[in-house]
């Protein structure tokens, strides 16, 4: 049976660079702080009347497919995981489709917050597995400026906007996403959301009033359970594969915090040396952390590496993949 191999990875964020110290004139905090407790040192925002995830997701895109000279047509299907999509509908992926000039194939988009990256790796590559599809894009996009309460400095300071692509096509020499595990638990649901905007809170004055169409987040309860939870399934998916530490080339983690991140990797016995880091960069961008990662360590990866990636998020949502990198 076909593996479902990665065969082209792009990246994009926008220009606007956010540093700690523009958001100690804005919020009382302090590049100190921000450093030693998330490991944060800028963030990429998106600015512009009009300008949603979608943009970002598009460059993304447009540019994998350039990279790898497929055309729009070549496509089968496009799935954009996203927790900032553009509108409530028409859905994201649908409208990066139209940007990019890729039409009358499925699109649709997968909310699983800062886990939708891992979901949606996983929901794209079933269609690989199953032979019905040759080239499915999954991009991940997020504009967390949208949603961030830039009056707030525990939640202000950790995101970021941004959006990396990759392109699923079949392999039968071994490679590719050869296991993958997706979790959730709505004990989290309160922790980490944004409460407004939906069904069960329509916008109104009051819900305006009350800065609800802002992420809220519990942090040392949010903290609590990625540490547990993302080191608990790297764990698993690594133990049900056979894999030790030293099998692992790289771990590439959602990049929430560098405290999370250094947990999860000393559980799994992997050094810092092959942790994927770059959350001093971007901040966390939600639903592009894991792909803006492997953009980012693009050349330094092998045909074999062995990767782990792994992720952590509201809901909460949570998963891990076993990944042989294909090229
Ligand atoms: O990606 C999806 C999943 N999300 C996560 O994985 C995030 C998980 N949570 C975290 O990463 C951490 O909880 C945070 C980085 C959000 C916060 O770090 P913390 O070590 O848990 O700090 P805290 O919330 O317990 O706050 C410690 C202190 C508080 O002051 P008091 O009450 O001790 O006086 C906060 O008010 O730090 C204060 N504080 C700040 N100080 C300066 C909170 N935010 C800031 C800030 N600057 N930006």
């Amino acid at each position: 049976m076909s593996k479902a191999a990665i065969t082209g990875i792009h990246g994009y964020v926008p220009d606007y660079v956010l540093t700690n110290a523009e958001l100690e004139r804005m919020v009382d905090t302090n590049d100190e702080w921000i450093t030693s407790r998330t490991g944060i040192k800028e963030r990429h925002i998106l600015k512009g009347e009009g300008m949603g995830s979608s943009h970002m997701g598009a460059k993304a895109v447009a540019g994998l497919l350039e990279k790898l000279n497929i055309k729009p047509q070549e496509v089968d299907l496009l799935i954009c995981a996203t927790t900032t999509p553009d509108y409530v509908f028409p859905c994201t992926a649908n409208l990066i489709c139209d940007m990019v000039g890729i039409r009358n194939v499925g699109s649709f988009d997968i909310q699983a917050a800062c886990s939708g990256f891992l979901y949606a790796l996983t929901v794209g590559s079933q269609f690989i597995e199953t032979g019905k599809y040759k080239k499915v894009v999954v991009v991940g996009a997020d504009k967390m400026s949208a949603i961030v309460d830039y009056t707030d400095r525990t939640t202000c300071v950790l995101f970021g906007d941004g959006a990396g692509a990759v392109m699923l096509e079949p392999n039968t020499d071994g490679f590719g996403i050869l296991d993958s595990i997706i979790k959730s638990d709505g004990i989290g649901q309160n922790h980490l959301f944004q409460k407004a905007g939906g069904s069960r809170y329509p916008p109104s004055h009051e819900t305006v009033e009350k800065r609800w169409h802002y992420v809220y987040q519990d942090g040392p309860s949010v903290f609590k359970f990625a540490v547990k939870n993302m080191a608990d399934v790297s764990a698993e998916i690594m133990e049900r594969n056979h894999l030790s530490g030293s099998d692992v080339a790289w771990l590439v983690p959602h990049q929430a915090n560098k405290r999370i991140i250094d947990a999860t990797a000393h559980r799994m016995g992997i050094e810092s040396e092959r942790v994927m880091m770059n959350i001093h960069r971007y901040g966390n961008t939600t639903a592009a952390t894991i792909p803006l990662c492997l953009f980012d360590y693009e050349s330094q990866l092998k045909k074999g590496d062995n990767l782990v990636l792994a992720a952590f998020g509201g809901g909460f949502t949570w998963g891990a993949a076993y990944v042989k990198w294909a090229y």
